[in-house]
């Protein structure tokens, strides 16, 4: 009688458990769960950041590339197109788990074959942790040349936060140096060692100043009337809270950001 009762539970309990397996594969992805779908192209471009014009690697024409927004349990999908025409590609999802898709993970040679010259590669994974990721290229040194940005996962519907907000944004810093990629990959390989040494600006959301006065640098290489390389600005409005999510992808430099207060003394 004992054995039969005991099976009889354990049967509830199996018929429990496969309801709850049920509702979690099949219900709960339709009610919760989106996909968010993102098609890019990955590009040279010349580019001012800072003033001086260079070539640049750009997202769908712009360098950082768009902020991915999604939520806890979405799928998110890009759509990589290379359009580097000599370079392969790959990027990686840094922070984001891959918990069953670690080819996903964007790790050239280790997870993945690079996506080459005029291929498309469709990324798809699972986010399935709140919070303020970065994305970047994971080739040679595509990351140095502009080929990252953000990643924005928030809670589920329903989920409070321990604070509140009016508006969200994401800030990537960055340092800038106006030799080319290649040029600063030959000289730290070769025998004579060349240090790539400082960076020439210092960017904020893929903007900065260099001063091309200074610099004597030809007009139509540095120009510093060129409005592409105006200095990032973050409207705000007063009484209003502003989340910042900062991210750093320098090559070498540390750096430390703080936000100065201008106007009347109350603010
Ligand atoms: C500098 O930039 C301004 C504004 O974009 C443009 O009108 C001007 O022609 C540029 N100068 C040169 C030498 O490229």
């Amino acid at each position: 009688m004992l054995l039969c009762a005991t099976m009889h539970y354990q049967r509830v309990g199996i018929g429990l458990l496969l309801w709850s397996v049920f509702f979690t594969l099949i219900l709960a992805p339709t009610v919760d769960a989106r996909i968010r779908h993102y098609k890019w192209e990955v590009k040279y471009e010349f580019k001012s950041p800072d003033c001086y014009k260079k070539l640049a690697i750009t997202i769908n024409g712009r360098t950082p590339g768009p902020t991915i927004q999604a939520q806890q349990g979405d799928t998110v999908i890009v759509e990589l197109k290379n359009g580097l025409v000599t370079e392969n590609v790959a990027i990686h999802w840094h922070g984001i788990r891959q918990i069953g898709t670690p080819w996903m993970d964007g790790t050239e040679g280790v997870t993945q074959c690079p996506i080459l010259p005029g291929d498309t590669f469709i990324y798809k994974f699972v986010v399935d942790r709140p919070g303020t990721y970065l994305y970047h290229a994971h080739y040679g040194m595509q990351r140095e040349a502009g080929l990252y940005g953000a990643i924005r996962v928030l809670v589920p519907d329903g989920v409070k936060e321990p604070f509140s907000y009016d508006y969200d944004r994401s800030i990537i810093l960055n340092d800038w140096y106006h030799k080319s990629t290649f040029e600063q990959a030959a000289g730290l390989s070769s025998k004579s060692f060349v240090w790539v040494g400082e960076p020439q600006s210092l960017l904020i959301q893929g903007r900065g100043r260099f001063n091309c006065l200074a610099s004597g640098l030809q007009a139509d290489t540095c120009n510093s009337t060129n409005p592409e390389c105006s200095p990032y600005f973050l409207t705000v409005v007063p009484g209003k809270t502003y989340r910042l999510r900062i991210g750093s992808l320098t090559s070498l430099s540390a750096l430390n950001f703080a936000i100065e207060v201008n106007g009347s003394p109350d603010m």
